[in-house]
């Protein structure tokens, strides 16, 4: 199926069973905004759970907070994103329709990864069992070609960005012939810059309101409160805070789906290091980062690490790891080496201490900073785009699955009577009666039971049970598996061990 279709196809199956709506649709939507299904917020509450076991239960030296959504102004002055938290917009004049320039550019380069994976395809077709993808891409001249003209591109980009040199980045568009995908004509207007940030009151009389900000991000919650969870924690570097929670910005290029956003959810860590540390946590956190990706079992292949080639004013290193969406790679998770930006300057504007004294050592210092920030909704799609497979089966027939990792899947065990008579709905509901302490059950008893089998795979749940006329003489009962649409046979006794080792925390991240 073209990307394009995927695409689609992802967006009408999130609505059509329950995981994402498009905001006050009665009125017609609220642009780049969404709600959350019934089995939509139990996937997005699975994803989360699923990041701050492994991120705060499972590390000693990691701790959670939840500070508020309003913050004080002068928060956003010392963080920087009053003056520098800016998007280069351009216009085209034709179609009036405004775009974010550097993701103009993004995306030419983002056609030469893809003539890149052309010339793999081809390649692997051509040369069969003996292909080398690791030696075609370090040698095959037309590769290089493409990665080396990539290169160049965005590094003058990430200059002409870093410089403030906006007409540069005009310019470069321009060279680039980017054309407009609305108008297809290349009349655009000159690069400016945009805030993103959604000012909003607080007061009772325009008067007397105090202007604010909705946050942008999380981050600066745990930077305010470095002092009180380290002295009320004891906490000893290295350690860190993390939170997850909501974050707004007002995206003006707001498109695919639920992958920018203007209302968010963040899960952040900041991790407080003794400075001159920064490089080994860096690479620590890259690594365990991507390992809890992989936990998940989405295939390596579909992840890769892009480092920032404009470094935001915090940081003095910086990388995502981008996932393969339906539209190709994107950033997915970053990684950010802030150094003591953000504790000093909240030190400067708030002439309050904000450092760590080390007992070892016999000094003070403002700590540094390892920061790993994911998108909630953007995993959410990673993995919900992932898991959408149309297959063909032995018989010739199509079926829809949601192959989501059965850790993550809202409804974890469907139980079916496989009629409802003889006794067989009582046996099943009490299967669900006792299921439901550990896991999500649904129950269903509509249709015949190949029907409610497509129901539930298109669902997305990895198990279902069905009570039969044998169970009332043996006590077992069938397991099928979504992914396999295997069938076994299990004592009613053993459903919940059996099930619980599948779908439990700890047998997916013992992986990592
Ligand atoms: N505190 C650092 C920070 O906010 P960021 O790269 O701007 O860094 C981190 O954002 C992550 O938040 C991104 O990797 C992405 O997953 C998610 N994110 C950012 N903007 C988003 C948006 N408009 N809609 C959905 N997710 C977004």
């Amino acid at each position: 199926m073209a990307a394009e279709d995927q695409f689609k196809k992802v967006i009408s199956h999130a609505k059509e069973y329950g995981y994402v709506f498009p905001s006050s649709e009665i009125y017609d939507g609220l642009s780049a905004v969404y709600d959350y299904g019934q089995n939509g917020v139990a996937l997005k509450n699975n994803i989360r759970a699923y990041w701050w076991k492994a991120m705060v239960q499972m590390h000693e030296n990691i701790v959670g907070i939840d500070a508020a959504i309003f913050m004080h102004p002068t928060t956003w002055k010392a963080s920087g994103h009053v003056d520098a938290f800016n998007d280069p917009l351009i216009d085209n004049k034709d179609s009036k329709k405004r775009y974010r320039a550097d993701v103009l550019i993004e995306d030419y380069v983002g056609k030469l990864d893809t003539k890149i994976e052309k010339e793999v395809a081809k390649a692997a077709k051509r040369f069969g069992d003996q292909f080398d993808k690791e030696q075609f891409l370090s040698t095959n001249l037309r590769v290089l070609k493409y990665k080396e003209r990539g290169s160049e591109i965005l590094a003058r980009m990430g200059k002409s960005l870093g410089n403030e040199d906006l007409a540069d980045v005009k310019a470069l568009i321009e060279e680039l012939e980017i054309t407009c995908p609305l108008s297809g004509s290349r009349n655009w207007t000159d690069v400016k810059q945009f805030n993103l940030m959604f000012g909003t009151k607080l007061g009772a009389s325009a008067e007397s309101a105090t202007d604010l900000f909705l946050r942008p991000e999380t981050a600066q919650g745990i930077f305010v409160n470095f002092s009180n969870v380290q002295k009320t924690g004891r906490m000893k570097i290295p350690f860190g805070i993390a939170q997850t929670g909501k974050a707004f910005r007002n995206e003006i290029v707001a498109r695919q789906f639920i992958f920018r956003m203007r209302e968010f959810e963040q899960m952040e860590m900041q991790f407080f290091i003794q400075p001159g540390t920064q490089k080994e946590w860096y690479d620590h956190w890259k690594k365990t980062r991507l390992n809890w990706h992989l936990s998940l079992g989405m295939g390596p292949d579909n992840y890769r690490f892009h480092d920032h080639d404009k470094l935001a004013h915090y940081a003095d290193a910086a990388c995502d790891i981008e996932f393969r969406f339906p539209f190709g790679f994107k950033e997915l998770e970053g990684i950010h080496s802030r150094t003591d930006f953000d504790l000093s300057s909240h030190e400067k504007f708030s002439s309050k201490k904000l450092q760590y004294f080390d007992h070892e050592r016999s000094e003070s210092y403002v700590p540094y900073v390892l920061e790993t920030s994911v998108g909630l909704d953007r995993m959410f799609l990673a993995v919900f785009s992932n898991a959408l497979q149309e297959e063909t089966l032995e018989d010739g027939s199509q079926r829809t699955v949601l192959k989501l990792p059965a850790v993550l899947a809202p409804t974890k065990v469907a139980v079916f009577p496989l009629v409802k008579k003889d006794g067989l709905p009582e046996i099943a509901q009490s299967i669900v009666n006792e299921l439901k302490w550990d896991m999500e059950i649904a129950y269903d008893e509509k249709d015949a039971v190949g029907r409610r089998y497509r129901r539930q795979d298109a669902l997305g749940t990895p198990f279902c049970i069905t009570v039969d006329h044998q169970t009332a003489e043996d006590q077992t009962v069938t397991l099928r598996h979504r992914d396999t649409m295997k069938q076994q046979r299990v004592a009613i006794s053993e459903l919940s061990e059996v099930l619980k080792k599948e779908v439990s925390m700890r047998t997916w991240l013992e992986r990592i």
